[in-house]
């Protein structure tokens, strides 16, 4: 199969929601998540309809990616605790669960690490968002599940040449689609109005150099990393990337708090039960 042209790319991913491949539960929370007048309340109520999607909401907001462990039973309660922002990108990466299984055994759990990990540093950095900055870890890979659902069989070739030819992921993208996850995850980040530093966590996790200094990026970069040196599920990466140098100077981490934060993540990875689901 030839490469797609960039414009094609492009205006196919930015209309996912509307591939038949899709089920139509997650079309359903695109389309809430892409509304524009959407509020918190409007969430709520949207979440609260669906007996399954209450469910896993209240799952992963009382798991370890989330401050607040074992503490909340409404769905209220957990929006107002999490903010829109957040909370779309959350229902993204509950929506988009199945899918990420489909597109590459171990995404999920690389996700979900990313997610723990992202939270762990951004309590150690002492940023306010916390919930931003481990939602941001839940989907920075999103890219890779659109590129998946839009090209399964180059997207399989992607993978399986990543391993071959021992190189990362985004450089199997580039050569066998023409535009890498970062990218793609990124028009759809926009297209779905997401809070710009959710966007630009998306697009620039593999070069946070490219963009002005900012402490998500910075996180999303150095949790992404931990969690391929942990081993803990599959980015696609045959080895795990150095981390950027503007990303460690934006963190002004010592080496002692880097080992405190990979005992903290370690804790809370194994606290989980097997699944999140
Ligand atoms: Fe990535
Ligand atoms: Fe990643």
């Amino acid at each position: 199969m030839n490469k797609p042209s960039y414009a094609d790319i492009k205006k196919k991913v930015e209309r996912l929601s509307s591939l038949p491949t899709i089920p139509p539960v997650v079309t359903k929370i695109l389309k809430v998540i892409g509304s524009e007048d959407i509020s918190l309340k409007k969430i709520a109520e949207f979440i609260s309809r669906d007996q399954a999607l209450s469910a896993r909401v209240l799952k992963i907001i009382n798991s370890p990616i989330y401050g607040f462990p074992g503490r909340i039973s409404s769905i209220s309660q957990a929006v107002m605790l999490i903010g829109l922002g957040a909370l779309k990108g959350m229902l993204l990466g509950i929506s988009m669960f199945d899918m990420m299984q489909k597109t590459m055994i171990g995404l999920w759990e690389h996700s979900i690490g990313t997610a723990v990990a992202a939270k762990v540093i951004a309590a150690k950095v002492g940023i306010k968002e916390i919930e931003d900055a481990s939602v941001a870890g839940l989907i920075h890979d999103i890219g890779k599940v659109a590129l998946g659902i839009c090209y399964p069989e180059l997207y399989k070739n992607v993978i399986a040449v990543a391993k071959e030819r021992d190189i990362y992921i985004v450089e199997a993208e580039e050569d066998i689609i023409g535009v890498n996850h970062a990218e793609a995850g990124s028009w759809l980040a926009r297209k779905w109005r997401f809070p710009l530093s959710l966007v630009n966590s998306i697009e620039y996790h593999h070069n946070p150099s490219a963009k002005r200094p900012s402490m998500t990026i910075a996180i999303v970069h150095l949790s992404d990393t931990i969690i391929k040196m942990m081993g803990f599920g599959f980015s696609g990466d045959p080895f795990a990337h150095r981390i950027e140098q503007t990303a460690w100077d934006t963190l002004a981490l010592t080496g002692e708090d880097l080992k405190g934060i990979f005992m903290e993540i370690e804790e809370a990875i194994l606290s989980q039960e097997t699944s999140i689901f």
